[in-house]
């Protein structure tokens, strides 16, 4: 059990901060303890011992308390220990190891005893949960389970999250089967890093009930993503799942400041993986810009998505990515439009040319006077280089976002594109005209020409 470690100081003996640590801990023991004289349905006598038994365990083993836990794990142990021991597993077994036990409603309240005792509160008893069962005949409809008793951090989480609402967000409705919960790190548990995209779709998916509240079907897009391929397919563990980048218990929504996947604390979500990508992010201009607090700069799923992430290397993301810089550079994008870069990726989706970030780089983008800018004039070399073997000085003198249409910025080219236009429009209407005396003449043609063989009938 990951709690019971033994903190020993050098000398033996024990420090201020655990100090005030033990005496909160003496109380939480003694509720503890509590709950569990009440469960055990001792009497005086024997909560006495239980308790005194309790604070005997602490000052021997100085156990470092994760809130709530020690209970439960001293239930376990002290359950099994104490005299006069409450109903055990086996007795409710009795009954309800019964596969065809139904209750009057017809629900199955049949428990699987093997499974129990191989999940993490197997060596629970069964009335540690169900604290209300305290003999028999017992009630038809016991009160239901809290498992708040014992892992209070979880459900308070839980209780501040967008999963508040407990008769729709039960403990069970992510961690499922009780009698069968497992820890996390155990692949039968329904939070195993590899199972978790799972458990959150039979809510989030299509046919999950998610839609009903308005809410996106994200299920299906994670599955296609990288990451989701990554850990379902190629079984990653460090690859995203959903926990990962929204938390577990304390889930907020993508509008709340404080959320993980708040917009201003994306870079950081993703950086816990993609270190190295954050750092080169935070340095280039649209990190910067948003750290000065302009919304506007984009963050990383404004370029890869958030569910639907796709490899950088695939066609599709290349194809995809040059209108996403250009929905917020739009006048960019109209000049690489015109330029034969671009119109070399329309052609039949030529994917090998120079994309906005081949230029500009994807992540540490800087403006052209920051002389560390993949496009600032030293620099232009070798970025083109890149594709243009052999480029030089004068090779980069092309620019890639001439535009045509300012006189000032480009007057060659300005002037160059009213000629060719001004050729183009009188070309056009001097064949126009033509087109159309032509055809005035040819009718006029035949009208007289019918005219004639007319006369010669009559
Ligand atoms: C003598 C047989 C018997 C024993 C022993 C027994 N139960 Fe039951 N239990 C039943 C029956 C019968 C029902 C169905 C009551 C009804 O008609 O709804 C039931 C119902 C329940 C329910 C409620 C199911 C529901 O639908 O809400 C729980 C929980 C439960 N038992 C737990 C326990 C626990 C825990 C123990 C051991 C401490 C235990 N039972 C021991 C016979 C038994
Ligand atoms: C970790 C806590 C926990 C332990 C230990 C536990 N149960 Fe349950 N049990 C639950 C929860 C949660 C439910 C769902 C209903 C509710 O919330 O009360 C439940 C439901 C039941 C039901 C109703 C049938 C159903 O599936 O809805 C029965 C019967 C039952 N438990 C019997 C047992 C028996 C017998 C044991 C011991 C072998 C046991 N329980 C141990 C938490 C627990
Ligand atoms: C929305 C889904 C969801 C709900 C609801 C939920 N859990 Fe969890 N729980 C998880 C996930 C996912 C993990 C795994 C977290 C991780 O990998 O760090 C987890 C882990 C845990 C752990 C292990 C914590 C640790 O850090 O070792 C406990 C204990 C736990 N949950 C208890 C509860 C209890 C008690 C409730 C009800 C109050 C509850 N959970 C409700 C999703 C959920
Ligand atoms: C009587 C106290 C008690 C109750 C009630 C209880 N648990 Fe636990 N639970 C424990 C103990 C003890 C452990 C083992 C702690 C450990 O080994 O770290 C544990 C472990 C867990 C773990 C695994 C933690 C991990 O390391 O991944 C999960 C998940 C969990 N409980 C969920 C629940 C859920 C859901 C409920 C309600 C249905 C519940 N528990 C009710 C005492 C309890
Ligand atoms: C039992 C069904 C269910 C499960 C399981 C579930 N959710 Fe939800 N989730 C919902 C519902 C319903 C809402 C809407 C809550 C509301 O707005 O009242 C929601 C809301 C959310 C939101 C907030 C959406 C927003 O911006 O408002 C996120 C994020 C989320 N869930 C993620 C998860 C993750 C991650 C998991 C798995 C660890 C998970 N959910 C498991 C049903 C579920
Ligand atoms: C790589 C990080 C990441 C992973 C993995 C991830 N999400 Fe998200 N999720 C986000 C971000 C960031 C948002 C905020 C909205 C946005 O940017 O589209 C979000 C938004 C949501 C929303 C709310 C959608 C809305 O528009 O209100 C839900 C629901 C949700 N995620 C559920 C899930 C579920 C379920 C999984 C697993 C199948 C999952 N997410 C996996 C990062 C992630
Ligand atoms: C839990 C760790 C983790 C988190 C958080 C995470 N990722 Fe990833 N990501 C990975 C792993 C691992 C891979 C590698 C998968 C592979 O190559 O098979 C990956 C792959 C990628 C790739 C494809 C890389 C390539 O070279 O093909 C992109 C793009 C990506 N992640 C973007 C993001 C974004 C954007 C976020 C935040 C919204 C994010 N990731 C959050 C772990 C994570
Ligand atoms: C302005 C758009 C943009 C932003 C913001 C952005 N990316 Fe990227 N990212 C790209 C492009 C474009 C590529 C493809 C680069 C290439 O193919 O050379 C890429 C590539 C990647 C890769 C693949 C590996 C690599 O180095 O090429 C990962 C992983 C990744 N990004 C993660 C992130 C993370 C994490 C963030 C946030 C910290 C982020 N990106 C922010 C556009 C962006
Ligand atoms: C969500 C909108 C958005 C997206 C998408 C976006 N940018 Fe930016 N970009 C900005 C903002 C905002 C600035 C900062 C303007 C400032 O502060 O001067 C900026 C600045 C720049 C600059 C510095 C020059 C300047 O005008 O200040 C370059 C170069 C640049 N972006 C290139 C790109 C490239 C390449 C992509 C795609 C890989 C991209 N941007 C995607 C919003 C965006
Ligand atoms: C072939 C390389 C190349 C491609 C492809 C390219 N650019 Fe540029 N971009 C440059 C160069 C060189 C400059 C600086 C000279 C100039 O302004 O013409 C520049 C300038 C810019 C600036 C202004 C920077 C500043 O500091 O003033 C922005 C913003 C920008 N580009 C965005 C984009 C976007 C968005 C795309 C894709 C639609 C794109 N670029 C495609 C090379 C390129
Ligand atoms: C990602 C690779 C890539 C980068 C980076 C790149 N180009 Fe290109 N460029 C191409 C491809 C592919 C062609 C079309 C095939 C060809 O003619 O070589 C092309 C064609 C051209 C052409 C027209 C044909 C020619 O070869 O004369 C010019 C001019 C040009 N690029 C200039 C530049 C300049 C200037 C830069 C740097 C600012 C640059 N390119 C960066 C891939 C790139």
């Amino acid at each position: 059990m990951q709690w019971l470690s033994f903190p020993e100081g050098e000398n033996g003996t024990m420090e201020e901060a655990s100090r005030t640590q033990a005496s909160s801990t003496a109380r939480l023991l003694r509720r503890a303890t509590g709950v569990l004289g009440h469960a055990l349905r001792g009497s005086r006598d024997e909560l006495g011992l239980v308790e005194s038994a309790a604070n005997w365990l602490w000052r021997r083993v100085r156990v470092p308390v994760r809130t709530g836990m020690l209970g439960a794990g001293l239930a376990a142990f002290l359950l099994a220990a104490a005299p006069g021991k409450a109903r055990a597993a086996t007795d409710c077994l009795a009954c309800h190891a019964d596969k065809s036990m139904t209750d009057a409603s017809g629900h199955s309240i049949a428990v699987d005893g093997q499974k129990f005792s191989a999940s993490i509160h197997g060596s629970l008893q069964c009335n540690s949960c169900h604290t209300d069962i305290k003999g028999y005949p017992h009630p038809d409809h016991p009160a239901p389970v809290q498992c708040r008793t014992c892992h209070v951090d979880e459900a308070t989480a839980l209780t501040g999250s967008v999963h508040a609402d407990g008769k729709e967000h039960p403990c069970t409705s992510c961690h499922g089967d009780p009698h069968a919960i497992f820890p996390k790190t155990d692949a039968r548990s329904a939070v195993y890093p590899l199972n978790v995209p799972r458990t959150c779709g039979n809510c989030h998916s299509n046919d999950g009930m998610a839609k009903k509240h308005g809410l996106p079907s994200v299920y299906p897009s994670y599955m296609d993503s990288i990451h989701g391929y990554a850990l379902t397919e190629e079984g990653l563990l460090v690859a995203a799942n959903c926990q990962s980048c929204h938390g577990s218990h304390n889930i907020l929504s993508h509008k709340d400041p404080s959320s993980p996947t708040y917009k201003t604390n994306i870079p950081k979500t993703c950086g816990n993986c993609h270190a190295k990508i954050d750092t080169e992010y935070e340095a280039g201009i649209h990190g910067k810009a948003l750290a000065s607090g302009d919304l506007k700069a984009p963050v990383c799923t404004d370029c890869h998505t958030a569910h639907a992430i796709l490899q950088p290397t695939e066609a599709a993301f290349r194809m995809q990515s040059t209108p996403i810089c250009g929905s917020c550079h739009s006048d960019k994008f109209t000049t690489y439009r015109d330029t034969f870069h671009s119109q070399l990726g329309l052609l039949g989706g030529y994917v090998e040319t120079a994309r906005c970030w081949d230029c500009h780089r994807a992540h540490d983008v800087l403006p052209a006077t920051d002389p560390h800018s993949s496009i600032s004039k030293a620099n232009l070399v070798t970025t083109c280089g890149h594709c243009h073997a052999g480029a030089n000085a004068s090779f980069v003198q092309y620019e890639p976002h001439a535009n045509s249409r300012d006189l000032k910025l480009n007057p060659g080219l300005y002037l160059v594109r009213l000629f060719m236009n001004l050729l183009l429009i009188s070309v056009l209407t001097f064949f126009v005209i033509h087109t159309i005396m032509w055809l005035i003449r040819s009718r006029y043609e035949q009208v007289k020409k019918n005219g004639a063989n007319g006369g010669n009938h009559a």
